[in-house]
């Protein structure tokens, strides 16, 4: 798609053709076009170390400053070699919530040739305060032939270890001296120190046609990490594979199985099981198991790394196992990163919540969306002009199909060039922007890190004089190809390129844009068309003379930080920003939302969306949503209805589309598709007050909104590799529809407790797989006994429509007829809600009454209320006999008790009790009691 105008000049033409062909040969994934672990000499490398190769001891072992301290130095040194290798510098410090952190880097007091990348700003600023000043260490020698360990405080029940000889460095238990988490326990550890090169050697690498100059030579980690009583692995996204992470290496496992990578890339067409790595990377993994729970292991590094889970008995042929007691049940991993340091992070857990909490304490929660980013949002590459928008706008309404957001792809630019518009087909964007706004709805365009290397551009024109893009190896600004063509990248690295690029986003610097207008950040791996995978060289240079490789997995987040400062300082920290990124790291959770990237309209990848979503729930990022529909390919309408009953309850939820497919909005497929799906987006609106609750949750503790079915029923072995359910919150269990025309879906509802079906609000019993029949009008859904859900149940335009609606309580019964259950609503804009401008109520439904207290601090500096009342009162579980009225204190108003359905559907059955008009403000105290 080429935007009219361009077509008058041949040159630019010319350009675009061979634009389009690049881009075309990159639209078509080849395996052959990505380095796989063989082809990456750092990678081979530390594969085929063998078990116990380590050298390294622990000696000079201290307290510092409140850390342990210590130097790793080679057992024997190798007298023969030119550059013998130098102690290693390593600290172990302990936090607050069962946190240790271990890092080892070169000795700086020892003048390596260069100090090696430690990634800034992903660690939050509050998390250093919550250091603990260690004063004592413990030294302790199990018996007589064993080494010498020193041992500190990790919290009352947790210890940290350093084992002197071979080093070791694990958390175990106080109590019973059980390990929980270990590194090196393999003795896979190696670190490439940085040297002078020698004489006649070769650093320098090539793949296809690219050359890495590599001029500091190898510089790469590896080491093992050991979880113990763990059943499975989770975490590391992203990537298109199960939720528990198969192994890669050892018994039963395909001798040519790649470790899992983890490296931003911009990848055409993925396939669906593949442990090849995707946009984002977060060097997170979780593991848990029956006997011991979870426990979580960071590696904050922005380096490409890669991972292998090993089978049980991978080392069977290596007698070097150094200390791992034998009967120890765990699951051993091989970490290996090409260049950084180690600055890694042990969480103890022990519950899944825990190391969510324990992570996000480090990396930071998840920022509070607007209300209006959790609603539905329709995209596709391209709207095409103004009228296209507006037609698409209209006929949401006409068809009574709430959405609340309106996106624009890269062709609403003059030529690619972000922050402008094509004025032939966006001649008034304001206006546009007004429109859509007068209906509550927003925006979003497009606005990716190439910039176009155009001497008109005033963005290229500032970038290059002052100096804001990155250099490659030469020093000049680094040149590569994407849309637009020739293009340049800013260095977003640089905190000063950062803020001059936060500034672009002013209502005054950005032409044509309106306080109702958001941002979506693509391409940010960066994807560089004529670049090696894809991407940009390794040793471009960025500030400080950081080269690529050393940050290339954070490079998305910078850039993500940087649009979601401009849109905070554009609304002078009064509106919360909205940015969509696909690059995606540790820490990005803090801007906003991603997505899962160029899916396929296939049904596996309608399947494999549910645990990419849940890997990157567990690992901090809870604002994350697939492309619903698929992005490349035309679904049937079929597979069209399926992705949208489940991507109602994506925590993002958006329907995208590439420009080659079929125009594909929810009313082009008859009317049956189009009331289907309008049911679909609807129950998402109906659920909107609970999500926001959840999301507000992941904001203060970082657990995620979709999270997997162990993280609420970490003992049921039966959830520990489920695939194809997601928990919404506590409360909601559904289940996707993937494969065509299935007559049956088999669902198993975790735990002790019954779950009613939200369509018939029958009950079904915990801890069984029941079989139901696949209904055309939803996907299987349930809520838990014992929960109560709040909803807002009237059909509106948008969801800024919806603001003073009345509220609906779904109270469902546990078997002693007790539920509880939160609701949290503030503004939905602002950032008053920090000062305590909201209102967040427990409901507890026991002894027959329904209570509603209040949850909000009273210390509050800033106020919201709202006068919004619950307009209805649904039970499922209590049984009608003898139940007539209920009665509403204070004010005594005695009130009836009808026999309704669970969702208000034409047909749907009466197999719940109502209270209908309590009208109790839910701001209030109040009881009903059940009479
Ligand atoms: C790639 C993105 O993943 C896709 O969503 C977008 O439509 C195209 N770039 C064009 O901007």
């Amino acid at each position: 798609m080429v935007a009219v105008h361009t077509m008058k000049h041949p040159r630019l033409l010319l350009q675009i053709l061979l634009l389009i062909l690049l881009a075309v040969s990159v639209l078509s994934w080849k395996k052959e076009e990505f380095r796989n672990c063989n082809q990456a000499p750092f990678c081979k490398r530390a594969r085929s170390r063998k078990a116990g190769t380590c050298n390294l001891r622990a000696s000079h072992v201290s307290i510092s400053d409140g850390d342990l301290v210590a130097k790793l130095i080679p057992k024997e040194a190798s007298s023969e070699s030119e550059d013998p290798m130098k102690p290693l510098v390593l600290s172990i410090s302990a936090y607050q919530d069962g946190i240790m952190r271990l890092k080892i880097d070169e000795d700086q007091t020892l003048h390596p040739p260069k100090k090696r990348f430690e990634v800034p700003d992903v660690i939050v600023d509050e998390f250093p305060s919550k250091r603990l000043w260690l004063q004592r260490l413990k030294e302790e020698r199990i018996d007589e032939d064993s080494a010498v360990s020193s041992v500190i405080y990790l919290s009352d029940g947790y210890e940290g270890v350093l084992r002197h000889d071979p080093f070791e460095v694990f958390v175990r238990e106080k109590e019973n001296g059980k390990r929980v988490l270990s590194i090196n326990s393999n003795g896979l550890f190696d670190f490439e120190q940085l040297r002078k090169k020698q004489e006649g050697e070769d650093w320098e690498e090539r793949f296809r046609s690219h050359t890495d100059t590599r001029p500091y030579g190898p510089q790469s980690i590896s080491f093992d990490v050991s979880f113990y009583g763990a059943d499975h692995v989770y975490g590391i996204p992203e990537r298109a594979s199960s939720l528990a992470l198969k192994p890669t290496r050892g018994p039963g496992v395909d001798e040519f199985s790649e470790p899992y990578r983890l490296f931003n890339l911009d990848v055409f067409e993925f396939l669906s099981d593949s442990p090849f790595g995707l946009y984002g990377s977060i060097p997170f993994m979780v593991s848990h198991g029956k006997a011991r729970g979870s426990s979580g292991f960071f590696w904050l590094n922005a380096a490409e790394m890669q991972i292998d889970v090993l089978s049980s008995g991978w080392n069977s042929d290596d007698s070097s196992n150094q200390s791992l007691p034998l009967e120890e049940e765990r699951i051993d991993t091989l970490w290996m990163s090409e260049a950084g340091i180690v600055d890694t992070f042990f969480f103890i857990g022990p519950g899944p919540k825990d190391v969510v909490r324990q992570y996000t304490s480090v990396t930071g929660t998840s920022s509070m969306p607007q209300l209006f980013a959790i609603a539905y949002h329709q995209c596709r590459w391209n709207y095409r002009d103004e009228d296209d928008v507006f037609n698409v706008d209209s006929k949401f309404d006409e068809h009574d199909i709430p959405y609340d957001v309106l996106w624009l792809d890269i062709e609403h630019t003059d030529g690619k060039k972000y922050f402008t518009w094509d004025r032939v087909l966006f001649p008034n964007p304001e206006e546009m922007q007004g429109k859509l706004a007068s209906k509550g709805r927003h925006m979003v365009t497009i606005v990716d890190p190439h910039i176009k290397r155009d001497d008109s551009y005033y963005i290229h024109k500032e970038a290059s004089q002052k100096g804001h893009y990155v250099k490659d190896a030469t020093g000049k600004d680094y040149d590569g190809w994407c849309w637009p063509g020739s293009s340049s990248y800013i260095d977003v690295l640089n905190p000063e390129v950062r803020s001059w690029w936060a500034d672009k986003y002013s209502l005054k610097n950005y032409v044509g844009s309106t306080p109702s207008l958001y941002i979506w950040n693509d391409m940010n791996e960066p994807s560089v068309f004529n670049g090696p995978e894809v991407s940009m060289p390794r040793d471009v240079l960025h500030l400080g003379g950081v080269e690529h490789r050393e940050l290339h997995n954070a490079y998305g987040l910078y850039f993500h930080m940087a649009t979601a400062d401009g849109l905070f300082k554009r609304g002078d920290g009064k509106d919360r920003p909205f940015v969509l990124s696909r690059a995606h790291f540790a820490g990005s959770q803090r801007f906003g939302a991603v997505w899962t990237g160029d899916n396929t309209a296939d049904w596996d990848q309608l399947k494999v969306s549910v645990p990419m979503i849940l890997s990157h729930g567990i690992t901090g990022m809870a604002f994350t949503g697939a492309d619903v529909g698929g992005f490349f390919g035309n679904p049937e309408p079929e597979l069209l209805l399926r992705w949208y009953q489940l991507g109602a309850y994506y925590p993002f939820f958006r329907g995208h589309a590439h420009h080659d497919t079929k125009r594909r909005e929810p009313w082009l497929f008859g009317e049956r598709n189009t009331e289907l799906i309008r049911e679909a987006i609807h129950i998402r609106y109906m659920y909107l007050p609970y999500f926001y609750t959840l999301f507000r949750e992941a904001n203060t503790s970082g657990i995620p909104v979709a999270r997997p079915l162990w993280m609420e029923f970490p003992s049921d072995e039966k959830t520990f590799a489920n695939d194809d359910a997601l928990m919404i919150g506590s409360n909601l269990l559904v289940q996707g529809i993937f494969t065509e025309r299935a007559k049956h879906v088999s669902v198993y509802l975790p735990g002790d407790q019954s779950w009613y079906d939200l369509r018939s609000g029958s009950a079904y019993s915990g801890g069984l797989t029941h079989k139901f029949e696949a209904m055309e009008d939803s996907i299987p859904a349930f809520q838990r006994a014992g929960s109560i859900i709040p909803r807002k149940d009237r059909f509106r335009r948008s969801s800024t429509q919806m603001e003073n609606d009345p509220y609906t309580l779904v109270i469902a019964l546990n078997s002693s007829h007790g539920a509880e259950g939160e609701l949290y609503i503030d503004d939905g804009r602002s950032f008053d809600f920090l000062g305590g401008a909201y209102i967040h109520r427990r409901f507890i439904f026991s002894r027959g009454t329904l209570t509603s207290l209040n949850l909000a601090p009273s210390s509050a500096t800033k106020k919201f209320s709202s006068d919004c009342t619950v307009e209805r009162i649904i039970f499922v579980g209590l049984s009608s006999a003898g139940l007539k009225s209920a009665l509403v204190v204070p004010g005594d108003k005695k009130l009836q008790i009808e026999s309704g359905p669970l969702l208000l559907r034409a047909g749907a059955p009466s197999s719940a009790l109502t209270i209908r008009k309590p009208n109790v403000r839910v701001a209030d105290d109040w009881s009903i009691k059940i009479l």
